[in-house]
């Protein structure tokens, strides 16, 4: 019985790494094949039977808001539990103390995408009785996150958080379960050198007290979506399994090849898609490719250009741009185009922390 267990999800932070794309946007909106990284831990949780969720907001509260709502769109309650700083993932589980009462809960981190969802962790941790539960990844490079130290029979004996030496390669991913022991332990945690309550201490902090802490190795595809490569790998993930469906118009001089979405009031013209590869309600596609593993979104325009394993956000116009753009991450109401000014060069308004490839 997951029912009663709630959700909270982490959707604070700063998104450091996606700037400029997040200097002004919450980074858990960013669009994986057109739809919030958010909207899939929300959907993943109430698939879970997890209907309760509280969201903890930081300084884009009123931006995540208005995109989630109440929270009904998703078959789900929501309750917005504003974060008086960004100080840690287990200062956010204080933040929601109150709200999650005494019930075991699933903290997800709003910038993390998993593949498959969680109901099997949910139904294995309630299953268990253990009083915290993590999933574990390995991966090449543990220095960027929370590593476990596992013994011979598989338990966990030790969590660091961005180990400089490498003591595991079992990062800890952003899922977590928890029963309501750990609000014993959050309240006794001292900041880290980053200035943070971690949620490794907090977890380190439960198997000190005696609780059992379970970890399940996953096999699953695992993004911490905080960086251009980790979201063109969430957006080809999703594109992945896509079906075709033809909601817009597509001319009779262009050709879709392939698992394409062509959303509502989208035009096509003139233009080939191979998909997979999804264009937003209201863009137009004129005299254009768009390749694989490709999202554009809402009201973009691409004229005379190529493009694929991209992800435009919405608003943006792609505009005679003489060379095939790839392995781009490309914001709101962006500008490219081929200017016939003189002199020819190119001209760049390009924001703080910007990344600009030329050939
Ligand atoms: C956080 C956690 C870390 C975890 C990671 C997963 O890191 O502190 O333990 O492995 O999320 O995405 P942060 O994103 O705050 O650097």
């Amino acid at each position: 019985m997951t029912g009663s267990m709630k959700g909270l999800v982490l959707a604070g932070g700063k998104g450091s790494r996606l700037r400029p794309l997040t200097a002004t946007g919450a980074k858990q909106l960013m669009p994986v094949a057109n739809k919030p990284v958010l909207f899939y831990a929300l959907e993943q949780l109430v698939e879970a039977g997890i209907t309760e969720i509280g969201i903890v907001t930081g300084e884009t509260a009123d931006q995540v808001r208005a995109v989630v709502g109440d929270g009904s769109a998703f078959g789900a309650r929501i309750a917005y539990l504003p974060q008086e700083a960004p100080l840690g993932l287990a200062h956010a589980i204080r933040t929601g103390e109150r709200w999650l009462d005494d019930s075991p809960f699933c903290m997800f981190l709003g910038d993390n995408f998993l593949m498959g969802g969680i109901a099997d962790h949910a139904r294995q941790f309630v299953d268990s009785g253990a009083r915290g539960q993590i999933l574990l990844k390995r991966v090449h490079d543990p220095s960027a996150f929370g590593v476990a130290v596992l013994d011979e029979s598989g338990r966990v004996v030790r969590l660091v958080e961005k180990p400089k030496e490498r003591i595991s390669d079992l990062a800890v991913i952003g899922v977590y379960f928890f029963g309501p022991e750990i609000h014993q332990i959050t309240p006794t945690l001292t900041p880290s050198a980053r200035g943070e309550l971690e949620i490794t201490d907090a977890i380190q902090g439960l198997i000190d007290a005696g609780y059992e802490v379970q970890s399940s190795l996953i096999a699953a595809e695992w993004i911490d979506t905080g960086k251009k490569d980790d979201m063109l790998e969430a957006n080809r993930l999703v594109l992945g399994s896509i079906q075709r469906r033809i909601d817009g118009t597509v001319d009779e001089a262009s050709t879709l090849v392939g698992p394409v979405i062509v959303e509502a009031g989208a035009r096509v013209l003139g233009s080939t898609v191979r998909g997979p590869a999804v264009i937003g309600a209201g863009a137009t596609l004129v005299d254009s490719y768009v390749g694989p593993f490709t999202a554009i979104g809402p009201h973009c325009v691409l004229d005379g250009c190529e493009i694929e394993h991209s992800i435009v956000l919405d608003h943006s116009t792609v505009r005679h741009v003489g060379r095939r753009i790839a392995d781009s991450l490309i914001g709101r109401e962006v500008v490219i185009e081929t200017s016939p000014l003189k002199p020819q060069a190119i001209r760049l308004m390009v924001g703080d922390h910007s990344v600009v490839d030329v050939v």
